[in-house]
């Protein structure tokens, strides 16, 4: 496989002007990112969704329901995957803290990354026979094997990742997922820590100052494309075509982020408001942001928050979903409150 930057015409006049749009739309939405009043209220509920959706391109799938309820409820959690998932919502955490300390995309991170996806010590792959092959079992690419093989081709990645050459960011970002995957220097994990990078590099290159940006929304719901684009580049040295679906990608979901957005802050508003109304005692600021920064809540939620002790915040919750704001579950032992608006918003 060869080294970046590929050898192909990566500034084709359409892919210039698809970056022109994508860069946009994306731009739209950092801009309303970083005008909220509280930018990172939402972002677990971004991360878990984009880990969700990254993850079940791998097969593995899981509810919001079971999601949302394991994240805030103190039980133990069986299911597989739902573990696996919430992993991957750490690991995005993961990287964006690494970020923080050291602004660059780094082997050592990506192995970080894999690590906390799997929960495991896996490293670059040592032994070879890793293979990429269809559910029928017909192989369709072999990664370059050997250790130092694959951490050579990494340190070009990662060369190219953080030089700045005056290429367009958004682009780069195309060129570096597929080298990442065609690399795949995991035995397992490539396809999700490829995906967390590419928040990653939204955030260290400055487009999203905070990258709660939902990408694999759009992976998800084309998938076939997305490893055809892919094979496209290894098979046939076609760029275009996958720099097009990469651009995409960043302008769809950047739209649809946006508009989700806007219409959880209406929610919460409208919310406030008639809360204010038919329960004034139990409004305040805080308590909304606690109703909107998870689908699910819990009285300990509020406690902590420092909306009132134990008895009286009990109260509240009752109040509440006696007037139709919450919905009580009931998981284990314990008691947890649904907005079923804000759900119902996110799973649009
Ligand atoms: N033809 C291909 N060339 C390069 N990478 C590919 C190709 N087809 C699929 N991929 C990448 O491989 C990923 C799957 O690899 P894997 O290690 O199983 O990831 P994960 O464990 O996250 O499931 C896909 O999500 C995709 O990004
Ligand atoms: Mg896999």
């Amino acid at each position: 496989m060869p080294l970046l930057p590929p050898k192909a015409d990566v500034e084709t006049k359409n892919i210039l002007r698809k970056a022109i749009s994508a860069g946009r739309a994306l731009a739209l939405l950092n801009g309303a990112l970083q005008n909220l009043p509280n930018p990172t209220l939402f972002l677990d509920t971004i991360y878990l969704q984009e880990a969700k959706a990254s993850s079940e391109v791998e097969n593995i799938i899981t509810t919001n329901d079971e999601l949302y309820q394991s994240l805030v409820a103190d039980r133990k959690i069986e299911n597989a995957a739902t573990k696996e998932v919430l992993s991957y919502k750490e690991a995005l955490w993961l990287g964006l803290e690494g970020l923080k300390t050291k602004p660059f995309i780094t082997t050592n991170l990506c192995i970080k990354i894999v690590q906390c996806i799997k929960q495991n010590s896996a490293s670059i792959r040592a032994t070879p026979g890793t293979t990429l092959s269809t559910p029928q079992g017909e192989v369709i690419y072999t990664p370059p094997s050997g250790e130092s093989v694959i951490r050579e081709k990494l340190a070009n990645l990662e060369t190219f990742i953080n030089e700045d050459n005056g290429a367009d960011a958004l682009i780069k970002m195309a060129l570096m997922h597929y080298q990442f995957e065609a690399i795949h220097p995991f035995a397992d994990g490539n396809g999700r820590t490829g995906r967390i990078l590419l928040l990653l590099y939204l955030k260290k290159s400055g487009l999203l100052d905070i990258p709660a940006i939902y990408l694999s929304e759009y992976i998800i719901k084309n998938k076939a494309t997305y490893y055809q684009k892919l094979r496209g580049i290894t098979e046939r040295n076609e760029w275009e075509p996958y720099i097009l679906y990469m651009l995409d990608m960043i302008e769809e979901t950047s739209a649809r982020g946006l508009k989700r957005l806007n219409k959880i802050i209406t929610a919460m508003n409208k919310t406030a408001e008639e809360i204010k109304k038919v329960l004034p005692k139990v409004y305040s600021k805080d308590l909304i942001e606690i109703l909107f920064r998870l689908p699910y809540t819990k009285r300990q939620h509020l406690i902590d928050e420092g909306i009132g002790n134990p008895k009286t915040v009990g109260s509240y919750l009752i109040a509440l979903e006696e007037n139709g704001f919450l919905k009580s579950v009931k998981v284990g032992k314990e008691k947890l409150y649904l907005n079923q608006q804000l759900l119902k918003i996110l799973e649009a």
